[in-house]
């Protein structure tokens, strides 16, 4: 036999066991699974995990950082604002129809141009239009869940207490009022 045909057959063998290992003892790859859209189950959660949901959306998916930061001033430091809120639904200038803390960070979120903090608002619209989106629009998104979250969020950020009624409290207070 000429070299040619004893590494051709030599070549042959090797591809073969391979061939043989690789069907018989390397396990499949599985197909990553696609991201799953994130589930929350509200009602099992406590306080302190709501609010960790929503620094996460805050910081995540709902892009508040991306204007609400010290750099560039594009809006108003958040840090404050469960006790800013009660100030601003006080303030003469106030139109929106927020009547709590709670309500006027609600309000601010999903419908902005309703009250726009002064000197913020778009420019040549004497702060009547507001340039934040309404969060549950667009990119960014949020369902009722992360507004909460969110919200419950800002309030502990601010050290104020975290007023959010998440439906396992809810829960409770129907129970205390003998409702279903
Ligand atoms: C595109 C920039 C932008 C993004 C993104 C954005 N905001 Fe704003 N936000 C503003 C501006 C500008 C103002 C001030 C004008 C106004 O009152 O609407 C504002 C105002 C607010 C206020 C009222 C502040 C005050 O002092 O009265 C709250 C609360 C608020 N934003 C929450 C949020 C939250 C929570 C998110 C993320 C889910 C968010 N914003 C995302 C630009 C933004």
């Amino acid at each position: 036999m000429s070299n040619f045909v004893k590494v051709t057959i030599f070549s042959l063998f090797v591809i073969g066991v391979y061939t043989l290992f690789s069907v018989k003892y390397v396990p499949p790859i599985k197909p990553e699974e696609p991201p799953k859209e994130e589930a929350f189950d509200e009602g099992s959660m406590t306080v302190d995990e709501f609010v960790s949901l929503g620094e996460v959306v805050y910081n995540g998916k709902g892009a508040c950082t991306l204007c609400h930061t010290p750099v560039g001033g594009r809006a108003p430091l958040l840090d404050n604002i469960a006790t800013v809120a009660s100030e601003r639904i006080k303030g003469a200038g106030y139109k929106g129809s927020a009547k709590t803390a709670e309500e006027y960070i609600r309000e601010s979120m999903v419908s902005p141009s309703a009250y726009v903090a002064a000197g913020f608002g778009v420019t040549g619209t004497n702060d009547k239009e507001s340039p934040m989106p309404d969060v549950r629009t667009g990119s960014i998104g949020l369902n009722e869940t992360e507004i909460k979250a969110v919200i419950a969020y800002l309030q502990r950020l601010g050290g104020a207490e975290v007023t959010v009624v998440t439906p396992p409290q809810a829960q409770e207070q129907n129970a205390m009022e003998g409702k279903q």
